[in-house]
């Protein structure tokens, strides 16, 4: 560490900064891991696509990655296709309580925490969730689904 940082180190070499950092880093997975036991769920995160490698900024997903009367899950985004050229995209946080959606199966998608159920146009089909998933703007651009 050079002369001109401005923290102070302790006789066993771990500076100040070091130290609150890392307490700060345990405080913060304490919460996580509060938040996440609050939440109910006990699955990992969800499986998703991930973009194409060269694929232009603020692609998603590929349109082959999305069935017909399916979708699934691209990072935070759920991307369905209602029917065949129709693409939609909505957050993937449960409008319920905030879980993340695990994805998509037999029509509709689905939260892990509480069963709620929602259509592929992101209305609810079964609660407790009782508010539509938020929209999120994409666009078809070739064969990349990409986030306006
Ligand atoms: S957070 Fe409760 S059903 Fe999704």
């Amino acid at each position: 560490m050079s002369s001109d940082t401005p923290t102070s180190t302790s006789p066993a070499g771990v500076s100040r900064r070091t130290f609150v950092a890392g307490a700060g880093a345990t405080a913060g997975a304490l919460t996580l891991g509060v938040a996440l036991s609050a939440c109910g769920s006990r699955e990992s995160a969800p499986a998703g696509v991930t973009p194409p490698s060269g694929a232009p900024a603020g692609t998603l997903a590929t349109v082959s990655d999305v069935p017909v009367g399916g979708g699934v899950i691209a990072g935070d985004v759920v991307i369905t296709q209602p029917r065949a050229g129709d693409y939609q995209a909505f957050n993937a946080t449960c409008t319920h309580a905030g879980c993340t959606l695990s994805g998509v199966s037999d029509g509709t998608i689905d939260c892990p925490c509480h069963g709620s159920k929602f259509h592929l146009d992101g209305t609810v089909a079964n609660g407790p969730a009782d508010r539509p998933l938020s929209k999120v703007s994409v666009r078809v651009d070739g064969s990349n689904i990409i986030r306006q």
